[in-house]
């Protein structure tokens, strides 16, 4: 994790000031650095020990970064890792033409890694993560939503640079496509299942570990998890408060909403859904090689359905 965040603090620079500001600013903050811990511990779990591995993790680190400060502006959001948002501090246009920055200095450092395998899959990443934000802003205001569509929006927004995370540890190992499949798998299913723990948290949190703010979706009228199955429980009196929230957003009725969530059990069904996912992560990690780093996988797969941040 070192040799990745000497890379970061190496890679953030740029003879524009404001470009430098916001960067520190947002990637000074923190944050779990999951992405990269992934991707590093799988390496670690192949056998690969190249220098690439620290540049690789930074790009993850820069792709999901750019996707923070972009996600904060559509969403509106005014708490990032304890602190002001970027868009909140510097406002939406440095936000937007940053996290730009951030996207193609991840690409001209996966260039200099002069695999196309590797460049495939982050462009590939990349690309479906628009996508899913895209989706998501379809489905805004949308009570219909179902299962499937949800799974779609956080496989795609979330999971996928997990996923690509993984598999760029198998791409650096040259594993056999067998492994890489079951790198990608791990990752796909550990990203999903840590989008669903974070859509827990965003009706189940404290605003104090998170560093973001609570009831953040039910204020732009997304339907996450624990809506939609609070709507399948619910009594028709119960479905008509929920929907409504949906359609016109806002917090209003925030302290009844979460109420029903939690007496029809959606809370509880909804970290099951995750444990699902988790358990899932967990078998695609059974073909590789055992050692201490595919031990430290398995942990956090189980450890992540408790996280509180
Ligand atoms: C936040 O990701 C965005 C989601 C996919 C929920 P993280 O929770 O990994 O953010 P940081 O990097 O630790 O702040
Ligand atoms: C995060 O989605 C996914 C991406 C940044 C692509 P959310 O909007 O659900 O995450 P938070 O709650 O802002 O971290
Ligand atoms: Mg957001
Ligand atoms: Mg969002």
């Amino acid at each position: 994790m070192r040799g990745m965040d000497s890379v970061i603090a190496t890679r953030l620079q740029s003879d524009v000031p404001l470009v430098s500001q916001v960067s520190q600013y947002i990637i000074a903050a923190g944050g779990k650095r999951l992405r990269p811990a992934l991707l590093l511990l799988m390496c670690g779990a192949l056998g690969y020990r190249g220098e690439q591995r620290f540049n690789m993790a930074a790009v993850v680190e820069f792709i999901h970064t750019a996707t923070l400060l972009h996600d904060d502006v559509v969403d509106e959001s005014t708490l990032r890792r304890g602190r002001a948002t970027a868009n909140e501090a510097f406002g939406n246009p440095a936000s937007v033409l940053v996290g730009d920055f951030l996207y193609s200095r991840a690409f001209q450092m996966m260039v200099d890694a002069a695999d196309m395998r590797i460049m495939q899959t982050l462009a590939e990443a990349t690309n479906v993560i628009a996508e899913g934000e895209v989706l998501q802003l379809m489905n805004m205001h949308n009570a219909s939503l179902t299962q499937e569509d949800y799974l779609l929006v956080i496989r795609s927004k979330t999971a996928k640079l997990f996923e690509a995370s993984a598999r760029l540890a198998a791409l650096l190992a040259k594993s056999p496509v067998a492994i890489e499949k079951c790198c990608a798998d791990y990752g796909q299913a550990l990203g999903t299942a840590f989008q669903v723990i974070d859509d827990v948290l965003d009706y189940d949190g404290d605003v104090q570990v998170m560093g973001k703010n609570l009831g953040d979706d039910l204020r732009e009228g997304k339907a996450t998890l624990p809506l939609i199955i609070a709507m399948q429980r619910g009594s028709p009196q119960e479905c008509s408060v929920i929907r409504e929230a949906i359609e016109t957003g806002g917090t209003a009725s925030m302290a009844k909403i979460i109420g029903i969530v939690e007496k029809t059990g959606a809370l509880t069904a909804t970290r099951d859904a995750a444990a699902a996912e988790a358990q899932r992560a967990l078998d695609a990690l059974q073909n590789l090689p055992g050692n201490v780093f595919s031990d430290a996988l398995r942990l956090l797969a189980s450890q992540l359905l408790g996280r509180r941040s």
